[in-house]
């Protein structure tokens, strides 16, 4: 078996496309979707990928800020940013790009959001909704992963969906995602004892480790879905994912590329989660002025 390659660029377009023709027909009410970007010090990957989200932004039709603090800024700083974005009626959503430098602590940064602008779904109260399920921003790498498997039509309800990765940024959401539509997942970590054979159970693997090549083609149930998360680079610059592509890709029966599968949905779903921060807000005035 060859697997289907799932093409998450041209399905992130296609999202984005869409997002585009919504983001003008709220400009046209005179109302335009505001992105801030944040970025602290001068991780070269942050650098690119932030640069991607604000022109991806622009590309969408919104309004886009971009705030770089250098890699010495203080804490105070960034929280005044932070307040000062949380005000700001031209922003419906904000993104603090990590990892950040470490003498600033993430977790205080990321709390001090407002849970209505925090389009990357990393603050507790919207954690918290994702475990009760109830409706709020769901970070965006699972937000893409999710909306994969459905543009592919892969049957989650009844499936063995195995997680590879314990991160706030991807495996526990998308594992709470994937448990919300009825599959049966497992999540598997560092400490996991015979990862192998769990992996072999799956239906649905996501993979998110941050470990090139670390899941190979034995692992793998003849053609099972393969979402690949990790972004690794080799010592020649290459870009690889956790999943070893070529080996896997004999055995699944669909499997996401790197680059080109899961990156460009983060961006998208980013987009989509800005605009329906956008209209929240549009909809809580709404109720606000009729009352
Ligand atoms: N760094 C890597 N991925 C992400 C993401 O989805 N959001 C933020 N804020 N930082 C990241």
């Amino acid at each position: 078996m060859t697997a289907k390659i799932i093409d998450g660029k041209s399905i992130g377009l296609e999202i984005r496309n869409e997002i585009a023709s919504q983001v003008k027909k709220l400009a046209s009410e005179g109302v335009v979707p505001g992105l801030a970007t944040v970025l602290v010090g001068n991780n070269p990957a942050s650098q690119v990928y932030v640069r991607n989200k604000r022109k991806l932004a622009v590309e969408a039709g919104m309004y886009s800020e971009f705030h770089e603090l250098g890699p010495e800024a203080k804490e105070e700083e960034l929280l005044k940013l932070i307040d000062r974005l949380n005000g700001d009626p031209k922003i419906h959503g904000i993104l603090v790009q990590l990892p950040l430098p470490r003498h600033l602590d993430e977790r205080k940064i990321i709390d001090r959001l407002s849970p209505d602008k925090d389009v990357d779904g990393l603050h507790p109260m919207n954690a918290g909704r994702l475990v009760i399920g109830t409706p709020g921003f769901i970070p965006c790498t699972p937000f893409g992963v999710m909306k994969l498997l459905d543009y592919m039509k892969v049957k989650i309800e009844g499936s063995n969906a195995v997680v590879i990765g314990r991160s706030i940024l991807v495996g526990k959401p998308v594992a709470l995602l994937l448990l919300q539509r009825n599959a049966t997942v497992t999540i598997c970590h560092s400490k996991s004892a015979n990862l192998s054979s769990i992996v072999l159970q799956a239906d649905i693997v996501i993979a998110a480790v941050g470990k090139s090549k670390m899941v190979t083609e034995e692992m793998i149930k003849p053609g099972a879905t393969i979402i690949d998360v990790g972004i690794n680079r080799t010592l020649d610059g290459k870009l690889v994912g956790d999943v070893d592509f070529e080996g896997v890709s004999r055995r699944a029966g669909m499997i996401t590329p790197v680059p080109g599968g899961v990156g460009p949905m983060t961006i998208a779903m980013l987009l989509q989660n800005t605009l329906y921060s956008t209209q929240r807000r549009l909809r809580s005035s709404d109720y606000h002025d009729n009352s």
